[in-house]
């Protein structure tokens, strides 16, 4: 990806603000085969999961969390499967996710013998809801489940040599817990699991039921962020949900506020309204100029397998994926479009150069869509709110037939008077059959 989406202009010498700007992407990881899966209606089999793990390699992402091995006997043999039949490539990384409890621990060890390096997760939660109605325990007992787990993983060390094993402590229900009890709780864990700079590990501030405005889950992760005790041994990562639907701002806002790793989903699956979307978070990247370090070139086919896995559908409006989501009907839009995009052809040809060494610069389209393997077809599409520019554009791009400006207006009254009949959308067969009656009579 080059970096020629900067379409905004960032650095007017005279300007303060914006005060922060993304500038690079953070540290991946995918939670589709965990947190998307046990949300499914129809949780994945494990050829299901085979087809979701072989997109996530194949777009590049080296941070996996495959399963909950101790609770789902399917997470377990899938697991067992991507180690013995030697499926995880050697730049890759799979988390396991287990509660803070003894059996659930030593069976999520278990699960994991004969792996090359695994990230072992896990949570317990520290809302002051969950401690008064779920565990009915003070503070300081719950700070215990955590130490009590972390001390526990360092005891199974011992059965679990040969891997190169991290470590991940998620105070679930963070953004429901005081921050300042949560690093508290974040700190003892530490202090047990010893993590070095060489040697880091996890803390994953979930945001498990999103329920403030995005800047407050931000702010309390910068808290965490700026006051954690030797925060060089620690990646900070985040792991939001989408409850109020704003999942993806709260994660953009989390970035700038110092954190260096983001859990997510495809396309925002995940329990109830789904985790933060990694589809929409990565390639907001690209349109700021940032490469998102994962290959979101064939959003078609990645969408039809994330579909399939899932069995759920994709909105038409979902950002970048949706069926609709680079088309203009309106007669202006279409208009500048379509200025926007003969304005490169004509730079590139003037500078006989390619397409890729101007920046992108066409009104409505965030981005090219080609980029991610969709085509200019669906762009440009005819109902009654179109004008003459988009029936032009539709002729000359599918029948390269260029359309005198005098005869656009006079066809668009006939294109238009078909749609006020029809009350549908003007296909582009319809348009060729309209234009062929009315100037090629056979
Ligand atoms: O949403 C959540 O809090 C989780 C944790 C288990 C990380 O999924
Ligand atoms: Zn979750």
């Amino acid at each position: 990806y080059a970096p020629y989406y900067r379409q905004v202009p960032f650095d007017y010498p005279d300007r303060t603000w914006p005060t922060k700007v993304l500038t690079r992407a953070p540290r991946w990881c995918s939670v589709d085969l965990r947190d998307g899966n046990q949300a499914l209606v129809n949780p994945m089999d494990s050829e299901r999961k085979l087809r979701l793990w072989n997109l996530l390699i194949s777009m590049g992402f080296k941070e996996i969390e495959v399963g909950f091995p101790s609770a789902s006997e399917t997470d377990y043999d899938f697991i067992r499967m991507l180690i013995e039949r030697e499926l995880i490539p050697d730049d890759v990384t799979i988390a396991v996710l287990t509660q803070a409890r003894e059996h659930l621990i030593r069976k999520t060890y278990e699960c994991l013998k004969g792996a090359r390096r695994a990230i072992v997760h896990f949570y317990n939660s520290v809302s002051i809801l969950q401690r008064e109605v779920v565990f009915r325990k003070d503070r300081e007992q719950i700070k215990t489940l955590a130490t009590d787990a972390a001390t526990l993983c360092k005891e199974l060390e011992g059965e679990a040599k040969g891997i190169d094993l991290y470590y991940e402590y998620s105070p679930e229900s963070f953004s429901g817990a005081e921050p300042e009890y949560s690093l508290e709780v974040c700190e003892a864990v530490i202090d047990v699991i010893k993590p070095t700079h060489d040697h880091q590990m996890i803390i994953n501030l979930p945001n498990t039921v999103e329920m403030t405005t995005p800047n407050v889950f931000a702010d309390e992760v910068e808290y965490i962020s700026s006051n954690l005790r030797d925060r060089d041994s620690i990646v900070l990562s985040i792991h939001p949900h989408n409850d109020e639907g704003m999942a993806v701002a709260a994660t953009e806002l989390s970035m700038l506020a110092g954190v260096d790793r983001v859990e997510g989903c495809l396309l925002g699956n995940g329990e109830r309204t789904g985790n933060v979307d990694l589809v929409t978070l990565g390639l907001n990247m690209l349109t700021q100029g940032i490469d998102p370090q994962i290959d979101y070139s064939n959003i078609p086919e990645m969408r039809k397998t994330v579909e399939y896995c899932n069995q759920l559908a994709i909105s038409e409006r979902h950002p970048y994926a949706g069926n609709l989501v680079f088309t203009a009907f309106s007669g202006s839009h279409q208009d500048a479009i379509k200025k926007g995009l003969e304005a490169r052809q004509d730079a590139a040809m003037r500078a006989e150069t390619s397409l890729e060494n101007f920046l992108w610069l066409v009104p409505y389209l965030p981005i090219d869509p080609k980029d991610i393997g969709r085509t200019y077809e669906a762009i440009i599409r005819v109902n009654s709110q179109s004008g003459k520019g988009g029936m032009a554009y539709l002729l000359k791009a599918n029948h390269n037939f260029d359309l005198p400006k005098r005869l656009q207006v006079e066809f668009d009254k006939i294109v238009q008077s078909y749609a006020d009949r029809t009350k549908k959308e003007v296909k582009d067969e319809d348009i060729w059959r309209l234009f062929k009656d009315e100037y090629l009579p056979v």
